[in-house]
Formats: structure tokens, sequence, C-alpha cells
């Protein structure tokens, strides 16, 4: 597999809203306000070793990606269009799924759920 061609456009992730979560709950709640200026929010823990992105695909539906790589474990860079391993180049979608190797299988996501204000993740790793 070798697409790589399609995501040379991928953006910075330098505006991208950071929700830093406070305790070492199994249920994350992000405050849906968070995608009030971008469908991509970086999820931050102080208990994990990898970031999660939170990403909005439709009113309904928000997939929470694990950034770390599926190749070798080295933590992804974010952008507003996918996913980058900077180790040997990797590249994934905003579905987790791989579109470059050296990585061939999908990143790990989390199950979601939306209530009235947040977006729950639930952790299970
Ligand atoms: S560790 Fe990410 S491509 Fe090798």
């Amino acid at each position: 597999m070798a697409l790589g061609t399609s995501f040379s456009f991928l953006e910075s992730c330098a505006s991208m809203p950071v929700f830093k979560a406070s305790e070492s709950d199994r249920i994350i709640s992000v405050p849906i306000d968070k995608f009030l200026i971008s469908n991509t929010v970086l999820v931050r823990t102080a208990w994990l070793s990898y970031d999660v992105l939170l990403v909005k695909k439709s009113e309904e539906i928000f997939n929470a990606i694990y950034l770390k790589c599926s190749h070798q474990d080295n933590i992804l860079s974010a952008t507003k269009t996918g996913l980058f391993c900077t180790t040997h180049g990797s590249i994934f979608d905003l579905d987790g799924n791989a579109m470059k190797e050296p990585a061939i299988d999908p990143l790990k996501k989390f199950k979601t759920v939306i209530n009235n204000n947040t977006i729950d993740i639930y952790m299970d790793l």
C-alpha cells in the first residue's frame, strides 16, 4: 500500500485544541464545545504515554484514536487531516487506517458515547 502522495498536504496541529484530562478515570469526558473551532481535539492525560486524537466525523460519529504507531509504538504527530510517524514515515487517516507503510495495521480506537454536552471516551487499555 503506497498512498503517501495523497497526504502531502498535512496541516500543522499548532491550532488544534488540547483537552487535559485531570483524573485517571476509565472514562474521559470531553466538552463538546471544544469542537467549535476544529473537528479535532487532542486529549492529553498524565497517566497515558500517548495522547488520544478525538475526531468529529459528523454530529453522531466521533473517533478516539490512540496516537501510538502500529509499526513500532512511536508517538504519532496529529494534524487536522491525518497522522504521521516521524520515525519511519508511516501515515494514517483520521479513521486510524494505515495509508503508507511500513505500518500496515490500523491504530487502536476507543469507544465513544455522545452525552448531552460531552463526548465520553471509554479507555479500555
Ligand atoms: S514506528 Fe511508526 S512507522 Fe515505524
